[in-house]
């Protein structure tokens, strides 16, 4: 068996890696500015994600490199305006998204968030797409039950020992229960007040399964979880029990006073919710895809309406914006009406410039090259190649645009020159874009708006004296989310009026 000598074998080895090879340098990859490195190994990019540094690691190579950046073999990822529209928005909703999505199944059931192709994601967002359309979310219904929790953030404060609030904990709590005010009323969540409503809060919150995941996506065989899992190497897996039955009981209980109705006219979900949308027979989904749909839609309504009014609040109360505070405060004081949250431009604008420094999905948005391969920016991918923007650059890279990227200036959407605007909004990509972009965006304008206007109109707030060592606020990417590294944030709310009497 002169065939399987070693000298043999070795020789096959080293022609099949010398073919690889000269595949590797003549792909469209090789044509694409990066490092060497990531041209024949996708490591160095898999070692950042593990580090949850995936975004800060793209950055830096786009900032090295350029608008367009070779990530790893067949992954590349873009930073300017033309990639974004071809990417996202090109015949409404961009092109489809990868199998990277499926992590986002729910009770192992697709959503309209991880449906890949665009046919069957657009025909459930339509069914969806009215519940959170701006001039529903500004119903009278729905807009109080998020006013009357706003209200008992403050109520929270003012009453908070030493007047010291963990705002990780007390912004997740109020985007818990303003999501699923949206959902369910009147089975919504009080997280803000009752222990058992924060414990579920926490369970999602605190979630800290990215390593496993991000193996279960890179090994479908599951092999290497178990044997690092052996080796006592990862993390517990994603477990959220009292999660999953919170929304079961919800989808439960209208379904059955929905049969039951004839006679007794049971509790059910109030007609704005999601959930009055779902159980409509017309729509024909089961028990559990109606399920799957809630638990997406509250999931993304949490973290992410969480760490940017966490971020947000956080970069207030350092000293260097105080004046941005009093500005805030000013504006808020000549517009004391309690209806008005909306058309408050420096309001608007402390937000918008929030949304662009911390957006809660900094991470690139991975998608997939169409059949025939395509141009994007100028640069030729061929079909399947995984092509992305993500937030995080986009809101800094262009520096003509956004002078003085890593600086807090909510003047810059203030700007008397229209045309300089629309250039900063076409690359604002908090919500992504297109089709595809993010439902909830009214819902989570008007959550944030209502709760930063009662706050800033009641108090000031500082960093509270933790001792020597503050929280770390630098990001940790999760799987396309990242939140706050240390997971609190104390800040002191001190009373305005109180202090202007004094
Ligand atoms: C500040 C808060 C929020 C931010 C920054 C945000 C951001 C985003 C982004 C970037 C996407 C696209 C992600 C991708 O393509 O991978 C998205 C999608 C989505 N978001 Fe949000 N989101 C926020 C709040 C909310 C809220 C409160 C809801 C409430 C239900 C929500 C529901 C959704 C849904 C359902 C999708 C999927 C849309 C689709 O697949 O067509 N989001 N969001
Ligand atoms: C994250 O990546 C950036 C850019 O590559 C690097 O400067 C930074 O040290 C990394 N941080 C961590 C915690 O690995
Ligand atoms: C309140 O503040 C004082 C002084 O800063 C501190 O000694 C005390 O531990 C704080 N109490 C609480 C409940 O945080
Ligand atoms: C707000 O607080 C009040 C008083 O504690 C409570 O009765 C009410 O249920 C809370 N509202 C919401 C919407 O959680």
């Amino acid at each position: 068996m002169a065939l399987f000598t070693p000298p043999v074998l070795v020789g096959a080895v080293l022609v099949a890696a010398l073919v690889w090879l000269v595949a590797r340098l003549r792909s469209a990859d090789a044509a694409v500015p990066g490092p060497a490195l990531n041209l024949v190994s996708s490591l160095p990019l898999k070692y950042h994600e593990f580090r949850g540094n995936r975004t800060q690691y793209i950055h830096q190579l786009h900032r090295t490199y350029g608008s367009v950046v070779r990530l790893a073999p067949g992954e590349v990822a873009f930073a300017s305006l033309p990639a974004l529209k071809e990417i996202y928005m090109s015949h409404g909703s961009g092109y489809d998204k990868t199998a990277f999505y499926h992590l986002f199944r729910q009770y192992g059931t697709p959503t309209m968030f991880s449906t890949l192709d665009k046919q069957t994601h657009s025909q459930r967002r339509r069914l969806l797409a009215d519940r959170y359309a701006n001039s529903h979310v500004l119903k009278q219904d729905a807009l109080d039950g998020i006013r009357a929790r706003a209200h008992n953030f403050t109520a929270a404060a003012a009453r908070a020992p030493n007047q010291t609030l963990d705002t990780y904990i007390a912004l997740h709590s109020y985007a818990f229960d303003g999501v699923t005010h949206h959902l369910f009323h009147p089975f919504g969540s009080n997280a803000l007040q009752d222990a058992r409503d924060e414990a579920v809060m926490r369970e999602v919150s605190f979630d800290n399964s990215l390593a496993r995941r991000l193996l279960e996506y890179y090994f479908p065989s599951g092999l290497p979880a178990k044997v690092a899992d052996k080796l006592g190497l990862l993390p517990p897996a994603r477990s959220i029990p009292r999660a999953k039955q919170i929304v079961l009981d919800a989808v439960d209980t209208t379904l059955n006073s929905a049969a039951e109705q004839q006679k007794e006219g049971g509790p059910r979900a109030a007609e704005f919710t999601l959930l009055a949308r779902l159980q409509d027979p017309a729509l024909g989904l089961t028990r559990m895809q109606m399920a799957a749909e809630c638990m997406d839609h509250m999931a993304a309504g949490i973290e992410t309406t969480g760490d940017v009014l966490c971020w947000l609040m956080w970069q207030l109360s350092l000293p260097s914006c105080r004046g941005i505070q009093d500005r805030l405060y000013a504006e808020l004081r000549d517009n004391s009406d309690p209806a008005k949250y909306d058309g408050l431009p420096y309001l608007h604008a402390v937000l918008k410039e929030g949304l662009r420094m911390f957006p809660s999905i900094p991470m690139s948005l991975p998608r997939h090259v169409p059949a025939g391969g395509r141009v994007i920016d100028g640069t030729w991918l061929p079909e399947g190649t995984i092509v992305s923007c993500q937030p995080y650059t986009m809101h800094r890279f262009e520096e003509d645009i956004f002078p003085l990227p890593d600086t807090f200036s909510p003047d810059r959407w203030l700007g008397a020159d229209p045309e300089k605007d629309a250039e900063m909004n076409r690359r604002f990509f908090a919500f992504s874009n297109g089709g595809r972009g993010c439902l909830g965006k009214h819902l989570a304008m008007a959550e944030m708006k209502l709760l930063l206007r009662d706050v800033y109109m009641q108090f000031e707030t500082v960093l509270a004296d933790t001792g020597d060592k503050p929280a770390d606020m630098s990001m940790s990417d999760q799987i396309i989310s990242a939140r706050p590294k240390d997971q609190t944030c104390k800040l002191k709310f001190i009373p305005r009026i109180k202090k202007e009497s004094v």
